[in-house]
């Protein structure tokens, strides 16, 4: 690995990866291809201006010239696709760009890599690679007492989001399978950490608290997602790029399922006795349900655990004061990103 491009590095988890593998390993030159919809912001990665291993190019992964270009200019021989629509209220609101980014978008990239790296029939050049960073979600729902997800667990998505997330697997599969196009796909179940769009609960919830506004639950707040610290999800990247075995899917995710109660519960109790009185669970608003809202997701990780030693670094309890602590000190990047487009958002599928 020398010349990476990560897509979609400047959301959330991208932002998160290109800071952790830069300080990795100093080896190799970043190119963050990034098309900045709303939810990237090239605030996530400030301080990364002048790192001479660190590159920025406005593009459009669905864009077939730019991408080639993009390959070519910077001899590419790693691509690690986070790039993607990722909220899954916005996807039943509207499929229509999860389609284009999520699967059209992958196939691009799929089809420009393998023209730039081919040598002769299902040969490649050394040590070239492309990751997709998927998610738990292609599983679909888990029952309470349903065993966690494995790799070998069917593709069952519910919402276009996930719809869209598992078609892009299935081509990333099919390169493999077809040409010997050398992939891995992770999947990863939900994540938390510095720099999240408040649109995805936890920040939002902060988002809420910090401006005493009420915040708004879905169903009866007894949904469960399994939580992983967002550096730790980087390592688990990090290390499929290095050692993943080619064709094969990783599970990431931390045995840490909550209930969304538990979660807004526990943001309140810190925010309540470390930083304003005033933020109690009198802001706790129940609200009508998602439509199609998965019950819960709960990732076995066995896989990835034996395979390449990776495991969790951080505990819950750790993980979830850093994040807090994270907003509370940076409440201009909060406002600021929630400024703007995000208010019609907010008001749109809250009527608030
Ligand atoms: P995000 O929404 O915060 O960031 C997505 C980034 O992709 C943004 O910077 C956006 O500008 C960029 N992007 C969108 N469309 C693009 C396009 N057509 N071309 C180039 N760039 C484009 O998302 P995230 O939460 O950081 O998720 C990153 C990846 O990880 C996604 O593929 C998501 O499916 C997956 N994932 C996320 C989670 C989670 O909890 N957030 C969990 C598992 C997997
Ligand atoms: P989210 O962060 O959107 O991630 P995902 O849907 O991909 O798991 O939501 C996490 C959980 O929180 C999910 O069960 C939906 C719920 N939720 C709320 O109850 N209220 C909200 O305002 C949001 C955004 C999510």
């Amino acid at each position: 690995m020398k010349n990476v491009i990560v897509t979609g590095g400047a959301g959330f988890i991208g932002s998160n990866f290109i800071r952790y593998i830069l300080n990795e390993n100093k080896e190799i030159k970043v190119i963050n291809v990034d098309k900045l919809t709303y939810a990237g912001n090239l605030e996530n990665l400030k301080g990364l201006e002048n790192n001479e291993n660190y590159v920025f190019e406005k593009a459009d992964i669905c864009d077939k010239e730019k991408i080639e270009e993009i390959v070519k200019k910077y001899d590419i021989d790693t691509i690690i696709n986070f790039a993607a629509e990722s909220h899954v209220d916005r996807s039943i609101k509207d499929p229509t760009e999860f389609i284009n980014t999520n699967i059209k978008g992958t196939q691009n990239l799929l089809a420009i890599a393998k023209n730039a790296w081919e040598i002769g029939e299902d040969t490649y050049k050394e040590g070239v690679r492309y990751i997709q960073v998927s998610t738990d979600e292609v599983y679909g729902s888990l029952e309470k007492d349903d065993p966690c997800f494995t790799e070998k667990t069917p593709l069952s998505p519910h919402s276009p989001y996930s719809a869209s997330k598992a078609s892009a697997d299935m081509l990333v599969k099919a390169y493999y399978d077809t040409y010997k196009f050398p992939v891995c796909i992770t999947r990863c179940s939900n994540n938390y950490g510095p720099y999240q769009f408040p649109e995805k609960f936890i920040p939002l919830i902060m988002n809420n608290c910090l401006k005493h506004k009420n915040i708004p639950v879905y169903g009866d707040g007894s949904n469960i997602r399994d939580w992983l610290f967002v550096e730790d999800h980087c390592e688990a990247i990090y290390k499929v790029t290095l050692n993943g075995r080619l064709g094969e899917v990783y599970n990431i995710g931390g045995h840490n399922e909550r209930t969304n109660l538990q979660i807004v519960k526990k943001i309140i109790a810190y925010l309540h006795d470390n930083v304003d009185k005033e933020i109690t669970e009198d802001l706790i608003t129940f609200v009508k349900d998602r439509k199609g809202h998965d019950k819960r997701y709960g990732i076995n990780p066995e896989k990835i655990s034996k395979e390449l030693g990776w495991s969790p670094k951080t505990k819950f309890e750790d993980g979830i004061v850093k994040t807090i602590e994270w907003y509370l000190n940076n409440q201009e990047w909060l406002d600021n990103v929630v400024s703007g487009e995000y208010e019609n958002y907010y008001k749109k599928m809250y009527n608030q």
